[in-house]
This record gives C-alpha cells, sequence and structure tokens, in this order.
C-alpha cells in the first residue's frame, strides 16, 4: 500500500486512506442523496443516461437555478441534445487537433521551466497550472494573457468547500448561489464579449468554430455558446493541472518507479492511467434518477440525487488488483477517471498528452527532483476533488 498519510486530503475520501466503503451503494438520509462506490455498479449508472440523467439533476435541489445557466453545458444535457452538441466540440478535439498541438506543448513546457530560478520550483504556479490553462486558451482563441483572470474566476469555482446536499436550507443555497454568479459574472461578460468578437470577425480558432456551426439549422445562441465554452475553459485546466501535480506526487512516494520511468520513457502514459485511478482528480459526478431503479441490489426510487464515485470505483478490489498501491506500470488499467459512456470526457486526448509530454520533460531537465521536505504539498479543499493546490519541490 502507498503511504499517503503525510497527504492533507479532504477527510470524506475515505477511499485514499485505504477504507472500503460499508456497502456499495448506499443512501445517505442527512443529505437526502444515494452513494454509489463499487466499480460495477458506477459503470451501470453511467452506462445509462436514460435512468440517471444529468439533465435533470438541478431539478432536484431547493433552489431554483435558472434553465438558462444550463443550455450548451455539455455536463448537463442528455440525449438528443447531447449528442448534437457534442459532435460539435468533438471536432475541435479531433486525434489529428491534439496531436498537432505535441510541438507547441512541447515548447511551452520548455518556456515556463526556462523561468525556474534557483533549485526550487512550485510545480502548480510554475508549470501545472500555465501549461494546460494556455494550451485550451490558445485553442478557444483567447489571449493566453489574461490567464490570471480565468483563474480567479475557476477559484471561485473549485475553492468551494461545501458538501452535495438536497435538504438543505433554501435560503442558504440560493445566498450561495448568488455569490457565485456575482463572482462568476465577469467571466460571463468576458467569453460573451470574445463571442461576439467573432462573430464579426472569425478566425482559426475554436470559438468560431463554434460561432459557425448549426444544430438542426439553428447557430448556438449566445449564451448557450458562453456556456460551452465556460466548460471547456474550466474542465479544460484544473484538471489537468492536478493531474500533473499528482503524477508528480506519487513518483516521488515511489523512487524505484520513478527511476525506472526515468529510464525508459515509453511507461510514461501508463504512468499516468496510474495516477488518474489512484488520484482520481473529479472524485464524484451527480446523476439523477427518472424512474425506479435497482442497482447492486438497493432499489432507488424516482427523483433521486445519486452521486457516483469514480474515485471509489477506482479502488475496488473486485475491480483492481492490491487498489491502495501505485502501481505505475499497472496494465490494464480500466479506470474510471475521465467517466464512462456518452459524457466520457471529450479532453482526454488532450489531459493525456500534456501529461506526457510534462511529465517527460520534468524528468529530463530536473535528474534530482523531488518533492520539498520542509513544505507539505497541500490540497484542493473541496470534497469532490482530489489533487495537489501546490506542490513544492527541489531541483538539486
Ligand atoms: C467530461 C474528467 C480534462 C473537457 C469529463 C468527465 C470526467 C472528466 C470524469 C465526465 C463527466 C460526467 O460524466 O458527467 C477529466 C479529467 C481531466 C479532464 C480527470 C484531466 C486529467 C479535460 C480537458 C478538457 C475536458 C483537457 C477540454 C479541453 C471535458 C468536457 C466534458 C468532460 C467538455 C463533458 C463531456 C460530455 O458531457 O459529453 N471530464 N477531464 N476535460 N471533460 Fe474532462
Amino acid at each position: 500500500m502507498t503511504d499517503t498519510t503525510g497527504w492533507a486530503v479532504h477527510p470524506h475520501q475515505f477511499w485514499l486512506r485505504g477504507e472500503r466503503p460499508a456497502e456499495r451503494v448506499s443512501f445517505d438520509a442527512e443529505k437526502g442523496l444515494w452513494n454509489v462506490y463499487g466499480y460495477e455498479e458506477v459503470a451501470t449508472v453511467l452506462a445509462d443516461p436514460k435512468t440517471f440523467s444529468s439533465a435533470h439533476v438541478n431539478d432536484l435541489f431547493p433552489v431554483d437555478v435558472p434553465p438558462e445557466s444550463s443550455a450548451g453545458n455539455l455536463l448537463d444535457l442528455d440525449p438528443p441534445d447531447h449528442r448534437k452538441l457534442r459532435n460539435l466540440v468533438s471536432k475541435g478535439f479531433s486525434a489529428k487537433v491534439v496531436a498537432d498541438l505535441e510541438p507547441r506543448i512541447a515548447a511551452l513546457t520548455h518556456e515556463l521551466l526556462d523561468a525556474v530560478e534557483g533549485d526550487r520550483l512550485e510545480l502548480v504556479d510554475g508549470l501545472a497550472y500555465p501549461l494546460p490553462v494556455i494550451v485550451i486558451a490558445e485553442l478557444l482563441g483567447l489571449p493566453a494573457a489574461d490567464r490570471e483572470l480565468f483563474r480567479d474566476w475557476v477559484d471561485v469555482l473549485f475553492s468551494q468547500k461545501n458538501d452535495i446536499t438536497t435538504t438543505a436550507d433554501k435560503e442558504q443555497m440560493e445566498a450561495d448561489f448568488a455569490v457565485q454568479n456575482e463572482a462568476l459574472a465577469p467571466m460571463f461578460q468576458y467569453l460573451r464579449e470574445h463571442a461576439a468578437q467573432r462573430r464579426k470577425d472569425p478566425r482559426d480558432d475554436l470559438i468560431s468554430a463554434l460561432v459557425r456551426a448549426e444544430v438542426d439549422g439553428e447557430r448556438l445562441t449566445d449564451t448557450e455558446l458562453v456556456n460551452f465554452t465556460t466548460v471547456l475553459l474550466v474542465a479544460g485546466h484544473i484538471t489537468t493541472t492536478m493531474l500533473l501535480g499528482n503524477t508528480t506526487l506519487c513518483l516521488d512516494a515511489h523512487p524505484d518507479q520513478r527511476a525506472r520511468l526515468r529510464a525508459d520513457r515509453s511507461g510514461i502514459p501508463t504512468a499516468i492511467e496510474e495516477s488518474l485511478r489512484f488520484l482520481t482528480p473529479f472524485s464524484v459526478m451527480a446523476r439523477a434518477t427518472t424512474t425506479p431503479v435497482v442497482v447492486g441490489g438497493r432499489e432507488i426510487p424516482a427523483d433521486q440525487l445519486v452521486l457516483v464515485s469514480l474515485a471509489a470505483a477506482n479502488r475496488d478490489p473486485g475491480k483492481f488488483a492490491d487498489p491502495d498501491a501505485f502501481d505505475a506500470r499497472r496494465d490494464p488499467n480500466p479506470h474510471l477517471g475521465f467517466g464512462r459512456g456518452i459524457h466520457f470526457c471529450v479532453g482526454a486526448p488532450l489531459a493525456r498528452l500534456e501529461g506526457r509530454i510534462a511529465i517527460d520533460i520534468l524528468l529530463d531537465r530536473f535528474p534530482d527532483l523531488r518533492v520539498d521536505p520542509e513544505i507539505p504539498p497541500t490540497f484542493m479543499p473541496s470534497p469532490f476533488m482530489t489533487g495537489v493546490r501546490t506542490l513544492h519541490l527541489r531541483t538539486a
């Protein structure tokens, strides 16, 4: 078992301590929701969007979420709307588009690491945050120089320590929602302005492609465009930031595995998959039942909030041998870190490529790279995210 005792991860994430859930599917009466932890059960839920809807999740909270907040948001759509929008974005992330980014990602990684002074590197600030955010900004056609703005906006979304519950006080939830909306308003305005510019003056970027795109003969509305772009911008960087930090941390905890990778870089993609299994960046996905259904022997009524735990499923001993050990050579590794089914992560090829290139270059440039023993890593505060927030390294 990999020793993670020094890692200050959120205490809700019991699987990170090597603990197993008491039940594979369980009802949490206090929070008014179901937790699905077993691998097979999680896979069953994700394979059935008709019974386990993404679009109805917001209906289950005691707060009125305006429907326009979900318009164009892939994560909040069910078929057939989901398929139509997903087809639009899939082209922007085709294997060819992603593979062509390799030289740019490598150049950016070197550029960022060239700026490292002395023998210390805070990995998140120095590389793991800026690299993916510059790449996604360039793909979308947003000025990469605005990246600190994106960071402020996204931090609002992800610095929340609140739990998900359907039983919370309506007034409190409405107040939280209002604070979040107010903080995000400048981001929506910013994206709206960029979309308007591209309507007038299209270029060779993803926002221009979305502006031109038609679904059933109709163009996307401004709101759909802004929400669509928000998902790409947000999902497109914070998770990859965690992936880079987590992989570096796991390799540091296993110097023997790191030495092997250093000697044979062809193992990096396999190590990255193991990092996604072992420290799954988005640990939980939400779905709403549309009809009564039996999962793992438990009957879940209709209109229930179901939290599927990708992270706990990724530690299921029924699926993975020795699940609490980080094994950079684990193969096959059918982890659920990118989800499964119709919502499977659109950006997975890009995240994998960024991960491979960045880890390869880090190994090349810093033969003595190690976690600073005097400054322990910090982790994302959200109970639903597993990823380093700061990772101080010594380069010599
Ligand atoms: C969907 C994880 C990187 C864009 C998802 C889902 C997961 C996930 C678990 C499934 C959501 C669900 O089932 O409800 C990750 C992880 C990443 C990563 C762990 C990095 C390590 C990216 C990148 C992009 C991206 C780089 C974009 C450039 C998206 C989008 C969806 C999605 C647009 C929605 C797909 C849909 O609903 O059809 N991601 N993601 N992700 N991801 Fe990622």
